[in-house]
């Protein structure tokens, strides 16, 4: 079975086991893997199985992609929202046994933040590449940051213990990568990392920081998409 399908078998299911009345309000997250939730929700508005749902979208990718589904898209400063969402579905880079995530690799984790915590149920939705034992041993944690302050930040960082990197475009797009709120993205390698609820903190405290990709304590259950063509479940405890 290939990544992909991986990634819907756990898009799919988070849609199926918890999208279900009229009315509700739900974050969605970015990435490869939440374009497979946002398919799923368009197609049962479609056929009628729901109705009255109102999205909130983290990031121009999100937003064009529940608009080309037919998803009816808000804001969180919307009255009728008020900032309280009934669930958001997003995906994750990395996750640990306490299902504390490493998110950002879209380069959309400081709106992923915002929505998934004015969430009251948030669902991950994963392949089976993205656990490990303890975040950091496999990828790096994306810090949005206002462009003055990027050399102010990387030595910060670097006293934090991290390798840090700007994170460049390609070939279509020269130079540093521009988030949807227009800051630039540094990639901090710590390697593995003891206290993620720590850091979390250590880093949102440095000037110039927009917000990190650490998101402790918020996760309430993750559908891990196996490429045996299985589910793999983790509720929060
Ligand atoms: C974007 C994110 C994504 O949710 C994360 O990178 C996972 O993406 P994918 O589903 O493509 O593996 O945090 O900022």
């Amino acid at each position: 079975m290939s990544i992909d399908l991986a990634k819907k078998l756990a898009g799919y299911a988070a849609v199926d086991n918890h999208v279900v009345g009229p009315g509700m309000k739900i974050g969605i997250g970015s990435g490869s893997t939440i374009v497979y939730s946002i398919e799923r929700l368009g197609e049962k508005l479609k056929n009628g199985e729901f109705r009255d749902i109102i999205a909130v979208c983290t990031s121009y990718q999100s937003l064009l992609l529940c608009r080309q589904h037919k998803i009816p898209v808000s804001t969180l400063d919307d009255p009728a929202i008020d900032g309280v969402l009934d669930i958001a579905i997003d995906g994750a880079d990395e996750f640990d046994p306490k299902l504390n995530l490493i998110k950002g690799g879209g380069a959309a984790h400081t709106q992923e933040k915002i929505v998934d915590s004015a969430a009251k149920f948030f669902i991950v939705v994963v392949d089976e590449k993205k656990q490990s034992k303890k975040l950091g041993e496999k990828f790096s944690v994306p810090v949005e940051v206002i462009p003055a302050a990027l050399n102010v930040v990387m030595k910060h960082l670097v006293a934090l213990g991290a390798r840090p990197e700007l994170r460049m475009g390609g070939v279509q797009k020269m130079g540093p990568v521009i988030t949807d709120n227009g800051n630039f993205i540094i990639d901090a390698k710590f390697g593995p990392i003891e206290d993620p609820g720590k850091l979390e903190k250590q880093i949102n405290d440095i000037t110039g920081v927009v917000e990190n990709g650490l998101f402790t304590n918020m996760v309430s259950i993750i559908y891990m998409g196996k490429n045996d063509g299985s589910i793999e479940v983790f509720k929060r405890k």
